[in-house]
C-alpha cells in the first residue's frame, strides 16, 4: 500500500513536565523510526493539584502548540490530563488522541494474581476515580485502593530520585497502601517511574510495580497501523523537545532517564 507524506510527521507527546519522557522512552524502544515532538509544560507543573477546568485549558493549549509542529497523532503522556480531560480532547480533535490511563489499567489487570490492585497518582487523578472506573470496566471483581502522592512530582522534577527525603516521603504515602496488601501497584502518574527504585524498596518484594508506558506504546503502534500512519523507512527517528520552562537540571535528568541525548531543548511561551 502506498503511504503518503503523513507517515513522516511526528508523534506529538505532552506532559506537565519531565514525566512524559517515561512514555517517550517506551515509544522510542517500540517505534524507533518514528519522529517525536515532546512538549513539557514545566512552567505550569504540577497539574495534579489543579482543578479539572484548569487542566483542560492547559491541555488544549498544549495540543494547539503540538499541532503547529507537524504531527500526526497526539499522546497525552499525563495521567492527570488523561483522567480529567481525555474524552473532551478526543471529541474536539481531528487527529487521533490517546492517553495513558487505560494502558495503565490494562497493564495492572494483566499483572495481578490476587485481584488486589493499588493505584497511586496525583490528587486530581485519584479524586477523579478514573482508574477505579477503568479497572472495574476490565474486571468488576478487582479490589482497588487509591492513594494520592502529590509530592512525588516535585521530587522527580527536582531530580531527587533516590535520597532520604524521597524515601521518607514514600514511606509516609505508601503506609496505607502496604496495609491494603495489593500484589500490584499502578504508578498512575508518568513522573512516578522516575522514583521506581525507592517506591519498590518501600513496597517490598511481592508487589509488582506497573506503569502505562509500554502498553501506551503498543496502543500508539495500533493506532498508527490502523490509520496507515506508520513511518516505514528504516532510519532512526528524531526527537524534538520543547518546554515552557527549562529547569536547571532538566537536561541532565531527562538524558539520564532517556538513555540518550535530548538534543536541543527549545523554550517556548505557551
Ligand atoms: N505526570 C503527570 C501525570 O501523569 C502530571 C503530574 C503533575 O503535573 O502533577 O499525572
Amino acid at each position: 500500500m502506498k503511504r503518503d507524506d503523513k507517515s513522516y510527521k511526528g508523534i506529538g507527546v505532552f506532559d506537565s513536565g519531565i514525566g512524559g519522557l517515561t512514555v517517550v522512552r517506551a515509544l522510542m524502544e517500540r517505534l524507533p523510526e518514528e519522529n517525536i515532538v515532546y512538549f513539557g509544560d514545566s512552567a505550569r507543573v504540577p497539574y495534579g493539584t489543579k482543578s479539572p477546568e484548569t487542566v483542560l485549558r492547559f491541555a488544549r493549549e498544549n495540543l494547539k502548540f503540538l499541532k503547529s509542529r507537524n504531527i500526526k497523532l497526539i499522546v497525552v503522556a499525563c495521567n492527570t490530563v488523561s483522567a480529567v480531560a481525555l474524552p473532551v480532547l478526543k471529541a474536539e480533535e481531528k487527529l487521533p488522541v490517546t492517553g495513558v490511563l487505560l494502558p495503565g489499567a490494562l497493564s495492572a489487570s494483566k499483572t495481578t494474581e490476587s485481584g488486589k490492585i493499588a493505584v497511586i497518582g496525583t490528587t486530581a487523578t485519584i479524586h477523579s476515580g478514573a482508574y477505579e472506573e477503568a479497572l472495574h470496566a476490565i474486571n468488576q471483581d478487582l479490589e482497588i485502593f487509591s492513594q494520592a502522592c502529590p509530592l512525588f512530582v516535585s521530587l522527580a522534577e527536582e531530580g531527587w530520585l533516590n535520597n532520604d527525603v524521597t524515601r521518607l516521603t514514600a514511606r509516609k504515602y505508601l503506609e496505607p497502601v502496604i496495609e491494603f496488601g495489593a500484589d500490584t501497584l499502578v504508578l498512575g502518574c508518568t513522573h512516578y517511574p522516575l522514583l521506581r527504585e525507592v517506591i519498590s524498596e518501600v513496597m517490598g518484594k511481592g508487589v509488582e510495580l506497573v506503569d502505562s508506558a509500554n502498553e501506551c506504546a503498543i496502543e500508539v503502534e495500533k493506532i498508527l497501523e490502523k490509520n496507515n500512519l506508520r513511518k516505514m523507512t528504516g532510519d532512526t527517528g528524531e526527537i524534538r523537545v520543547f518546554m515552557s520552562d527549562v529547569p536547571y537540571k532538566f537536561k541532565e535528568i531527562g538524558e539520564r532517564f532517556l538513555g540518550r541525548s535530548l538534543g536541543e531543548v527549545t523554550k517556548i511561551q505557551i
